[in-house]
């Protein structure tokens, strides 16, 4: 049978029972597989590679090796929440990699977004390479691998960058996730107890902010994101809109427009706020936002934010706009 496959009789993972049930046996599996050797588990913070850590160190608590990357581009407070989870409640052994200048002195200068996206993924590799390289006694690569990463479903793109590491590390791969949908890995995310903000957080591409950062990344400008996006984040969370609008956040431009502050003419950047509901993510819709709440949005990037002096609201569908600005 192809193990890559899932079965036309496999029951689809829809509550916590049968969530239960397939912890249990995943965990019987992985025990058996590894055995007291050691796995290694690229930890972004996702759905998937944080369902697959909880489940992993329930299997085999230490022997699970996590590394977590920051490369800079994560959003406010995200390998933090990252470190308190795992590290702090779960106990899980954890390495957390402080890549931040690496990332940014690699992406400085480079406007081409197929460019950034390259040196993001490649120094991801080689960040994760270098870690594993340290540790001697690592036979297991997991992997937060999904049934739509082995179909190849279109629409949202393969996020799972681990797989250029180099052939000489022979890691064999632990997948226990790789047969389910999306749906049923967060059933199993909130059955291991990971809490409700990670389990259910929309889709978040593996350059992250480094594609909603346009053209030429700077820092101050990556400030201006990392802060806007947040506020975003929390005043629809105040509003209610979080479960029911598929994917938001803000984008900052690389070009500045007029503003004036404090009777003084300033140049600066604009925010962009973009918010979509899809399906699929090939075709999205442009969800109508009540006027007081992106006031209320508005109103907090223009003073809370420094640098930035106008904020629009991205009315457009995907087509002909993509849903990323990059
Ligand atoms: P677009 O911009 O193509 O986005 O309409 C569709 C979905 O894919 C996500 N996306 C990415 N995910 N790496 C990823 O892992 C990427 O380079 C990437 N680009 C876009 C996007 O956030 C949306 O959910």
């Amino acid at each position: 049978m192809d193990s890559n496959k899932r079965p036309d009789n496999m029951v689809r993972i829809t509550t916590k029972e049968l969530a239960d049930k397939f912890i249990e046996e995943q965990i019987a599996l992985v025990r058996r597989q590894v055995g007291s050797r050691k796995v290694l588990l690229a930890l972004s913070g996702g759905v998937d590679s944080s369902v697959v850590a909880a489940l992993l160190i329930r299997a085999i608590g230490q022997q699970l090796v996590c590394v977590h990357v920051n490369h800079g581009l994560m959003r406010k407070g995200e390998s933090e929440q990252v470190v308190d989870v795992f590290r702090r409640q779960l106990g899980a052994n954890l390495i957390y990699v402080d890549a931040v200048d690496r990332f940014l002195d690699k992406l400085a200068g480079v406007s081409d977004p197929e460019q950034k996206r390259k040196i993001i993924g490649g120094e991801f590799i080689r960040v994760f390479e270098e870690e594993a390289r340290k540790l001697t006694d690592v036979e297991f690569l997991a992997q937060g691998t999904i049934y739509p990463d082995i179909v190849e479903s279109v629409g949202v793109k393969a996020h799972h960058n681990v797989g250029g590491l180099p052939p000489d590390l022979h890691f064999e791969l632990v997948e226990p996730v790789k047969l389910l949908f999306k749906d049923e890995v967060r059933v199993i995310g909130a059955a291991l107890g990971l809490p409700d903000s990670m389990v259910n957080r929309q889709p978040f591409p593996g350059p992250g902010l480094g594609v909603r950062c346009t053209g030429a990344i700077t820092r101050d400008r990556l400030a201006a994101l990392r802060e806007s996006d947040a506020i975003l984040r929390e005043e629809f969370d105040r509003a209610g809109l979080t479960k029911s609008v598929w994917q938001f956040f803000t984008i900052v431009p690389d070009y500045r427009s007029t503003g004036v502050r404090d009777s003084k003419r300033v140049f600066d950047w604009p925010v962009i706020i973009r918010a979509v509901n899809t399906r699929d993510a090939m075709t999205a819709t442009v969800p109508e936002i009540d006027w007081a709440v992106l006031k209320k949005i508005t109103d907090r990037i223009l003073s809370e934010v420094p640098g930035v002096c106008r904020v629009l609201y991205d009315l457009s569908p995907k087509g002909p706009a993509t849903i990323e600005w990059e």
